[in-house]
């Protein structure tokens, strides 16, 4: 049995991309299928990422939506996969208090910065612009706040040298590539221990 996941996008796609990778032939083979990418935005680049990968990709497109109201459109959206569980990777919107009651402990995020020390989005942004010699990234599960849900893991990003914000990022994607895999990896494996128990 492997779990069926759905991830949410609204640009680049990177995290998505090592998502898939490690679905593949790395720490999720066997533990988790992506069933299918939802992007906020059509011109978002890990479309092209999801065909690459041969997962169908999906636009439910929120700009001039309000939160609850796009949060009904991707609530319809995923109703037709069938998904345990969905994971934000670089997903720009806030979800839904309707969409956090429906997947409650079923949405996991990865975020560009501590979560108990800053919310939102430009989380490199912040960093580069406070001239911090360290941040951290932060993976956690979603709940109706602004980045205030239960944290699974989080794993510091030296930013000592790093001259631009270009590097800042570079570093911080780095790190946030291996965190999620791991993190989701252990996350679903235990979900799994649980659901076998059960039977
Ligand atoms: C990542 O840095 C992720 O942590 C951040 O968006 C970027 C997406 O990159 N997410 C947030 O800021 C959520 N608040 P990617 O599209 O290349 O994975």
């Amino acid at each position: 049995m492997t779990l069926r996941v759905a991830v949410l996008i609204s640009g680049r796609g990177s995290n998505l991309e090592r998502i898939l990778v490690e679905a593949e032939r790395g720490v999720l083979a066997g533990v988790c299928e992506v069933a299918v990418v939802v992007s906020s935005r059509a011109e978002a680049g890990g479309i092209a990422v999801a065909a690459q990968h041969g997962v169908p990709a999906v636009v439910v497109a929120s700009a001039g939506r309000s939160t609850e109201a796009y949060g009904r459109d991707l609530l319809e959206a995923l109703e037709a996969w069938h998904v345990d569980y969905v994971v934000l990777a670089g997903f720009l919107r806030i979800v839904s208090r309707e969409m956090v009651a429906r997947y409650r402990g079923r949405i996991v995020n990865i975020h560009p910065a501590d979560t108990a020390l800053y919310q939102g989005a430009h989380g490199y942004a912040w960093a580069y612009a406070a001239g911090l010699r360290e941040t951290a990234v932060t993976v956690h599960l979603v709940d109706e706040g602004l980045d205030t849900g239960p944290v699974l893991a989080k794993r510091s990003v030296p930013l000592a040298g790093a001259a631009t914000l270009g590097e800042v990022v570079a570093r911080g994607l780095r790190v946030e590539h291996e965190l999620y895999s791991e993190t989701l990896a252990r996350l679903f494996v235990g979900e799994m221990k649980v659901r076998e128990g059960s039977a």
